[in-house]
């Protein structure tokens, strides 16, 4: 099956135009590409729930937060487009880079609140970048559904934020996070891990889900956290740079694990850094 791949606002405008006339509804899935399976099954998530599907590709620049990262991030934009085709997805939109940010572009998307903290306090300007993209993939693409991987856990409550903030009218669909066989959240970050580190990565899965089943059964949330950045760091992982239990719906910090949460962590192994997040569900309410 062909894909069409856009790199214009007006191509895409003109097909979603066109799509609109038939009746259609329309999905849009925001990536940076390096397609795996997790990106995947938000793919197959938005075409079973509707008519058309716009994936996007675009690394973009505002939210990394150094020159290097940027440059090292992997473009594979043929093997991406090679994975979709045969999935059915309707439209490639991996726009120019004008087409995001065109001559004097001054405006920035802003999100508080849940944006802070977590991944936000350790990755100055991020949440911004991700929020101005968003925003303009959402305006551009006009979609009425939007997926997101619940593997961003911050990053889908700062889009679900933005979306209802500023009024556009899109449904944002959280996707449950893919793993490897060994629980290691799939992520394009993970083909930077030596053989070595490879090894040691799963631990962080296995740490979370383990630390979340004792939450959920009660257990004092300060020691027992301190126990899993022990368990990380003897396991092989070099810094944790945060692990927080958070409420499910707002992400505000929680003391303790009474009502539905989510435990999240970043942690390096190396030169990268992995982040991760699992559900607890307090026994009482399971
Ligand atoms: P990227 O890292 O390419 O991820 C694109 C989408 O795939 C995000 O919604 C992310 O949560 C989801 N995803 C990644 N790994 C996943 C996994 N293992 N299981 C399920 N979903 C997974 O996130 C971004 O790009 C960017 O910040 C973006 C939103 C595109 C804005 O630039």
């Amino acid at each position: 099956m062909s894909l069409p791949v856009m790199r214009t606002v007006s191509e895409l405008r003109a097909t979603t135009a066109a799509w609109r006339r038939e009746g259609a509804s329309i999905g849009i899935v925001p990536t940076m590409g390096a397609l795996h399976e997790g990106h995947l099954s938000l793919v197959r998530a938005a075409l079973a729930r509707t008519d058309r599907v716009i994936v996007t590709l675009f690394v973009n620049p505002k939210q990394f937060n150094s020159a290097a990262d940027l440059a090292a991030y992997p473009r594979t934009e043929m093997d991406d487009a090679a994975k979709l085709a045969p999935l059915g997805a309707h439209v490639l939109y991996a726009p120019y880079g004008e087409e995001i940010y065109g001559p004097g572009f001054a405006t920035t998307v802003s999100v508080g609140g849940v944006s802070e903290g977590l991944c936000g306090a350790h990755r100055p300007g991020h949440f911004d970048g991700v929020a101005t993209v968003v925003t303009k993939l959402f305006l551009q693409g006009g979609a009425d559904f939007a997926f997101f991987g619940e593997k961003d856990f911050q990053q889908l409550h700062v889009v679900r934020r933005l979306a209802r903030d500023l009024d556009i009218p899109i449904e944002i669909v959280g996707c449950p996070t893919v793993r490897e066989s060994d629980g290691l959240a799939l992520s394009s970050r993970n083909a930077r891990l030596s053989a070595a580190e490879r090894r040691i990565a799963p631990k962080l899965a296995e740490t979370l889900f383990d630390t979340a089943a004792r939450l959920a059964e009660g257990a004092p949330l300060a020691a027992t956290l301190g126990t899993a950045r022990v368990a990380l760091e003897a396991g092989g992982f070099d810094r944790v740079e945060y692990l927080e239990l958070r409420d499910e719906a707002t992400l505000a910090p929680v003391g303790q694990a009474e009502r539905p949460a989510r435990l999240l962590v970043a942690a390096w192994l190396g030169e990268t850094r992995l982040i991760d997040n699992v559900k607890v569900t307090p026994v009482g309410l399971a």
